[in-house]
């Protein structure tokens, strides 16, 4: 069984992309939703517009119906255009047709706007609704609003509301196509704006959330440290680990760990938060000693067999407090990391560790890990049963471990970087 623990850790960078992630999402749905609703809102005004233009060409023509249908003949028509083009009223007007209540056409070319529309907006003009298309486009397909004539076509009817007939016109549509699109142009910048400032002030509200998140989890993880260095000074009073000691194993695994990152079959599985994790909790490794007669732990000589067998206790012990607190908590945390390194660290890769005699892969990594830490740091420190080994020494010590003791792979990783080894013994040194 492979065993390399720290399943519930996270990805690295993953608390980094947040931000990034939502403020493209949050971007993303604000210029969809804008654009939308720009569309929606220009096309809205454009309509209302247009249909205000009609009912007032309608209210000013409604006087002239009656005189329309009594002559018969074009006469009164063409008395109508030409005052209409006199007054400047309607400039852009190139056509006018009329119909009755019926749909009969009574003035106006043949064919008025039939096939020059894309449907017919005469039987709902006859309906009594204003009613207006544009013309074919002159392109078979372009962006933008309408290019076509303007044909309205606008319901007649007298005081009591019953219909008298339909009055048409063909509208040129430069004009107030220009004013529509000025209107459409100044709709989409307010939208535009308006969605902006929305963007602003959600990515600032999150923003600032998230900054109160970080900063609570990061002083969270800091109480965690403080309370993890805590605990693990309390097997440092009764041994002759000292606080020098925890520290230099936190420095050891980091770079063992971080320099394991780059190997090809931990690369998937060791991240930034895992090296963290590891870090911070490698002083809680022997916390088990507390409960370890001080008889045996200050022994100046060599130790009994049976008193041997009291002091490999302290890996199991150490789990037990570790993991006692662990089930308290109802959501995964780096105890459970603490709980396998505590408990495994002095397994063997040959086996013939304890407490479990694991063997090899089956060792968790922590562990392995933690292992090579300890000992390199042991050697090099004095004990009430031992002189302190050179760096160079401790270095032949721990190659010859390799592939008994010790993980070889994490052997030759701690091989080539035993400087940095050196370095943080020195800077931190007993
Ligand atoms: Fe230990
Ligand atoms: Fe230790």
């Amino acid at each position: 069984m492979s065993s390399l623990t720290g399943k519930t850790m996270g990805r690295p960078g993953r608390e980094g992309n947040v931000l990034v992630q939502f403020s493209a999402f949050m971007f993303l749905v604000i210029v969809t939703a804008a654009s939308v609703l720009g569309l929606v809102l220009s096309d809205f005004v454009r309509s209302h517009v247009i249909r205000m233009h009609g009912s007032f060409y309608a209210l000013s023509l409604s006087p002239n119906f009656d005189d329309l249908l009594a002559t018969g003949n074009g006469t009164e028509f063409e008395a109508l255009k030409s005052g209409l083009e006199s007054a400047g009223g309607l400039p852009h007007v190139k056509d006018l047709a009329v119909w009755d209540a019926t749909g009969k056409q009574l003035f106006g070319p043949a064919g008025f706007h039939e096939g020059r529309t894309r449907d017919d907006p005469l039987p709902v003009a006859l309906g009594g609704s204003v009613r207006f298309v544009y013309g074919t486009r002159p392109r078979a397909f372009s962006f933008g609003p309408p290019r076509g004539d303007l044909f309205l076509f606008l319901p007649i009817k007298d005081a009591a509301g019953r219909m008298k007939g339909v009055i048409s016109l063909r509208e040129s549509d430069s004009a107030l196509a220009g004013d529509l699109d000025e209107a459409a142009r100044t709709i989409a910048l307010l939208v535009a704006i308006a969605g902006c400032a929305i963007y602003a002030a959600l990515f600032l509200l999150y923003y600032r959330s998230y900054r109160r998140q970080r900063t609570a989890a990061e002083r969270l993880r800091q109480s965690q440290e403080s309370i993890i260095f805590a605990m693990s000074s309390l097997s440092g009073l009764r041994d002759q680990e000292t606080g020098g000691h925890l520290e230099r194993c936190k420095g050891y695994v980091r770079i063992l760990a971080t320099r394991l990152q780059s190997e090809r079959q931990f690369r998937s599985y060791i991240n930034n938060e895992y090296i963290r994790s590891l870090a911070s909790i490698a002083p809680l490794h022997d916390i088990g000693k507390v409960g370890i007669d001080d008889a045996i732990l200050r022994k100046p000589g060599k130790l009994t067999d049976e008193e041997y067998e009291a002091m490999k206790k302290h890996s199991e012990l150490g789990a037990g407090i570790l993991d006692a607190a662990r089930e308290r908590l109802s959501f995964p945390s780096q105890l459970e990391l603490a709980v396998e390194l505590t408990r495994h660290h002095h397994e063997r890769w040959d086996g013939k560790g304890y407490p479990d005699g694991l063997a090899g892969e089956a060792i968790p990594l922590s562990a392995r890990i933690m292992a090579i830490a300890d000992v390199y740091d042991a050697l090099r420190s004095e004990r009430y049963y031992k002189k302190a080994m050179p760096h160079a020494e401790a270095i032949k010590v721990m190659k010859e471990s390799a592939g008994s003791q010790f993980d070889p792979g994490i052997v030759s990783v701690f091989l080539a970087n035993h400087s940095e080894f050196e370095a943080i013994f020195m800077d931190a040194a007993p």
